[in-house]
């Protein structure tokens, strides 16, 4: 039996459950390029922490009973709750995106997948539901003008909302011929294999969650951006309008002079590198009919937004968010400044901030409601600081309500041969579920 992890402070009791974490498996030579973590909180001790590698790196969530490890594009790995690697049993066939949203009113969750097209047959989108016992209810294509990189989408309890920027599929980058299946072997090609079209127009599709295939997509006309991350989406009462809050990134301007050949994103990953020479704002997203309004809700850059899952297209008011700058530092070689992460009161557009300390990095923000929580900011943060002088990890427990004022109300200290990156995502696991 392992020891118990140190802990400094007080893990709340009400904390039953798993933190998986995945991320690029990091120095060491690791055969896989991703590596999943799980770190378990029980009657306020911390019992074990795992690692298993992966062939995944981006994303992991937990659906219908199962680990589920996503690559940017590409099929689900699945995993035992012991991350052991098990057979996928989801019933799809196609790749999918690295962002598979959740709605918390009936617990089903809509992926999607960009498929670059042929000579033969268009571009298209797919959109495909699973509903809360794993079963593919419903999967429809919606045609594109061309390939565009879609990381993330908006999923409400009524809608769905995918969001296309002046970005385009690039054969050289992908390293191999359109067409060829996504496993081939021997390729040189890098995460995001998508480049600038400057000048290109941006769109935001609507559709109505489980319609047919044939119902018309709703399109609506977008000042040229990128988004990275949806913080949160949810319907606007019975206006029929969607609200979105997200992260917005400025895009290359046509005749401004950018490199065609390089990724839109880094080799090292979302929220490493700075985008078209920038980093992302968080902004407001209000579609009613064919209008989009935007609004521009802090001027601090932020990506890795989360929110409460309990609120997950419906209505909330807290959005939790990393917190990022230009690194002006030029005898440095890191282009973006890791601060510290940031809470968003978006009913009165309120921002609090906590900073981890020096040389201390935190990640991805994972809400977890407290067993009394009557609201989204009651309950914890969970994320993992990085000390890059002590060369250590830990978990740091934050009490969501008190973000800012006090300081962690644990800390859970990983084995110093624990390897968690700062990029890519997590997801919180409730004991009652993980079995
Ligand atoms: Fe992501």
């Amino acid at each position: 039996m392992n020891p118990l992890l140190p802990v400094d402070g007080v893990l709340p009791p009400d904390l039953q459950g798993t933190l998986l974490r995945i991320g690029p498996s990091g120095a060491g030579g690791a055969d896989q390029p991703g590596a999943l973590h799980a770190v378990e909180l029980r009657d306020g001790t911390a019992v074990s922490y795992l690692t298993s590698p992966s062939s995944a790196d981006a994303n992991v969530f937990w659906h219908a009973g199962k680990v589920l490890a996503l690559a940017e594009t590409g099929l689900p790995q699945q995993f035992s709750r012991l991350l052991e690697p098990e057979e996928f049993g989801g019933g799809l066939r196609v790749p999918v995106a690295s962002h598979v949203r959740r709605v918390a009113a009936d617990g089903s969750r809509v992926l999607f997948g960009v498929e670059r097209g042929t000579e033969q047959a268009p571009p298209y989108l797919r959109i495909g539901e699973w509903d809360a016992a794993g079963a593919l209810t419903h999967s429809r294509q919606v045609d594109l003008e061309r390939a565009t990189w879609q990381h993330d989408l908006a999923v409400t309890e009524r809608h769905v909302v995918f969001i296309e920027s002046p970005t385009t599929f690039s054969e050289a980058l992908y390293g191999g011929e359109v067409g060829e299946p996504e496993e081939d072997e021997g390729r040189d090609s890098v995460p995001v294999p998508f480049r600038w079209e400057p000048g290109a127009p941006g769109w935001v599709g609507v559709l109505a969650r489980g319609g047919a295939g044939d119902q018309a997509v709703r399109w609506v006309r977008l000042d040229p951006c990128l988004v990275t991350h949806v913080l949160h989406a949810h319907d606007d009462g019975d206006s029929g309008a969607v609200v979105l809050d997200v992260c917005r990134y400025e895009v290359p301007e046509a005749g401004q002079p950018v490199d065609l050949s390089a990724s839109v994103i880094g080799p090292e990953g979302i929220g490493m590198n700075l985008v078209a020479g920038g980093l992302a704002v968080l902004e407001r997203w209000r579609i009613e009919g064919e209008r989009l309004e935007r609004t521009q809700l802090d001027d601090r850059c932020v990506e890795y937004p989360t929110s409460d899952p309990t609120c997950a297209g419906g209505p909330y008011r807290y959005g939790y968010t990393v917190e990022l700058a230009r690194n002006d530092d030029r005898s440095v070689d890191d282009e973006v400044d890791h601060i510290g992460l940031l809470r968003f009161d978006l009913a009165r557009v309120d921002v609090t901030a906590w900073n981890p300390g020096p040389h201390r990095t935190a990640s991805e923000p994972l809400f977890v409601r407290a067993v009394d929580g009557r609201s989204d900011d009651e309950g914890w943060l969970l994320t993992v600081v990085h000390d890059a002088a002590q060369g250590s990890n830990d978990l740091y427990v934050l009490d969501a309500s008190s973000f800012g004022r006090r300081g962690p109300q644990a800390v859970v200290h990983l084995p110093a041969w624990s390897s968690l990156p700062f990029r890519s995502h997590g997801t919180w696991v409730d004991a009652a579920l993980y079995r």
